[in-house]
């Protein structure tokens, strides 16, 4: 008998599930798992190779030559590495978006990358985001959250990270393709974006940081996390 805990916090894409997840791991002592980055390291490859990632034949046939890694900076940050290159800030480009929502939806895909996110769960307490984690990843989880806001919130702090970051967009154009990655993502057939039956549900459109992140660290107590 361990007491590890798992939290597993699932949402679109957008809604704070990264920035919150992973101060609240910082807080608790737990391992941050950003399970998008490793679909997106997926598309990273597919974008490279010039592959259509829609086409779930060829992604699938591509697989064995992909070798996906998940390891912790210094700064205890999560890094990727796709077939040994890091690349953690390459599979941050807007293009890279679509390609890992795209391959995503591909059975080959997720069953690939299931047992390397049960693996990170097996060894420590894990807060682990991304869509199924609640539903097919960490069924059993102790804590689960489903984080969302709307989508013109969600879009609007896209935008200010974009801008942040040096590269920004048009408003309209982030949330044209925060619509088209929620659509994806709760429509495929396989492990699609829904919140779990006995997921808590945040909606943090009207909340900031700090109080979504109060509200968190509630949830994660009422549940006996911390
Ligand atoms: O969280 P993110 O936006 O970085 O995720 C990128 C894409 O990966 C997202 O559009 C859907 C997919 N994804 C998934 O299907 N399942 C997860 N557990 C995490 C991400």
């Amino acid at each position: 008998m361990n007491n590890l805990v798992r939290v597993a916090v699932d949402g679109p894409s957008g809604a704070g599930k990264s920035t919150l997840a992973r101060s609240l791991a910082e807080k608790l002592g737990y391992l941050y798992v950003d399970t998008g980055a490793i679909y997106r390291t997926i598309g990273c490859y597919v974008f490279r190779r010039g592959l259509d990632p829609k086409d779930g034949e060829a992604v699938a046939a591509a697989l064995p030559d992909i070798r996906v890694e998940l390891a912790y900076g210094e700064d205890g940050l999560q890094r990727m590495r796709l077939n040994g290159e890091d690349v953690t800030e390459a599979i941050r480009l807007p293009e890279i978006s679509l390609y890992a929502s795209a391959v995503s939806a591909h059975p080959a895909v997720r069953a690939f990358l299931l047992d390397m996110q049960r693996d990170l769960a097996r060894r420590n307490s894990v807060i682990m985001d991304g869509r199924d984690i609640g539903t097919v990843v960490l069924p059993d989880a102790e804590v689960k959250i489903f984080l969302t806001a709307s989508p013109e919130a969600r879009a609007r702090r896209r935008c200010r990270e974009l801008e942040l970051r040096g590269t920004p967009e048009p408003f309209e154009q982030v949330l044209k393709e925060i619509e088209e990655r929620d659509w994806n993502d709760t429509h495929r057939a396989v492990a699609p974006l829904r919140q779990a039956e006995d997921a808590v549900l945040l909606d943090t459109t009207a909340l900031n940081f700090e109080e979504s992140q109060a509200a968190l660290l509630r949830i994660i107590r009422e549940r006996g996390g911390a």
